[in-house]
């Protein structure tokens, strides 16, 4: 093989709907910093033809993908190996070829923390946390939660039988609490992260009022060009500090570059030149 004449080393992400994935846009960014060849490209796959596409992307000699909505869970039963985090997370978002076959790997919960924690500079340990919702995108980033050792962690969801299931999943793991909104009246919490997809749709779970302190700082795991919902309220009721999910966003890609190529990027100037790149309308 000519290795001059080679095209850079494929990836992608896989989705549905993928169009306003940020995704190929970070990677490339990634790829330009560490001066390493990369081609990485949204594509749209249709539910019914998931595994025969991942199959066939390897097949072509793709060197990884990341796997967005809806197809986090699917991934996770195609992989034939898994990490730990994503055996726990019952979810993978990134997949790469090995030896052993295709191995499944999850940098939601990790970009979740390093966002928070590196960042921002957040703590989470030995502080209250309330988690909003219930549904995959908060069992991806709850194992990783627990391991920073919250004083208390609350999972409150619209349907609160599915709050306390995940809560007794996670219960080997560390203390979890859960409930409906209501049983939060009285509480305030230090950490408050709003894992719903509500901000999708321009709601709000219902929070009672009184559930920040002087100190408390409230994160959205979602992102927009605007503050969300959650985050206009976090304002009102006086948050020490509020973020949205951009952060978490360039650091699960960071993960995920630094599964597939081995090298670290450095994610501050990425996440900087995207947040200007969204206010200016890109999408
Ligand atoms: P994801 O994989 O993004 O987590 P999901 O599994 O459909 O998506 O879960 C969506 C979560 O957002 C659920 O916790 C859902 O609450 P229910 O389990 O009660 O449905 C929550 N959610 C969505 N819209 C909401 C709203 N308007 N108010 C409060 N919670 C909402």
């Amino acid at each position: 093989m000519n290795h001059a004449d080679a095209s850079p080393p494929k990836f992608a992400v896989f989705g549905n709907p993928v169009r306003h994935s940020q995704s190929p846009w970070i990677h490339r960014a990634f790829a330009d910093q560490c001066d390493l060849p990369m081609q990485y490209r949204a594509v749209l796959v249709e539910p019914a033809d998931f595994a025969a596409s991942v199959a066939g992307f390897f097949a072509d000699g793709g060197r990884g993908l990341n796997i967005t909505l809806p197809f986090k869970q699917q991934a996770f039963e195609l992989a034939d190996t898994l990490s730990e985090r994503a055996r726990v997370a019952r979810a993978v978002n990134t997949l790469l070829p090995t030896a052993s076959g295709l191995a499944g790997d999850n940098t939601d919960g990790i970009g979740l923390v390093r966002d928070m924690v590196a960042n921002l500079g957040w703590h989470i340990r030995d502080k209250r946390v309330l988690l909003l919702g219930a549904g995959g995108a908060v069992r991806g980033v709850l194992e990783l939660l627990l391991k920073e050792q919250p004083a208390q962690l609350t999972i409150a969801n619209r349907s609160p039988g599915k709050a306390v299931t995940l809560a007794q999943d996670f219960a080997g793991l560390g203390v979890v609490a859960a409930g409906g909104y209501e049983q939060l009246a009285g509480d305030s919490f230090d950490l408050v992260i709003n894992g719903t997809s509500a901000s999708l749709s321009g709601d709000l779970p219902p929070l009672p009022d009184a559930l920040l302190n002087d100190r408390s700082c409230c994160y959205d795991m979602m992102y927009a060009a605007e503050p969300t919902p959650f985050m206009r309220w976090a304002a009102q009721n006086a948050a020490w500090a509020v973020a949205d999910g951009l952060g978490m966003l360039v650091e699960q890609a960071a993960e995920s570059f630094y599964l597939w190529q081995g090298v670290r990027p450095q994610t501050g100037p990425v996440l900087a030149a995207l947040r200007t790149r969204l206010a200016g309308g890109a999408s």
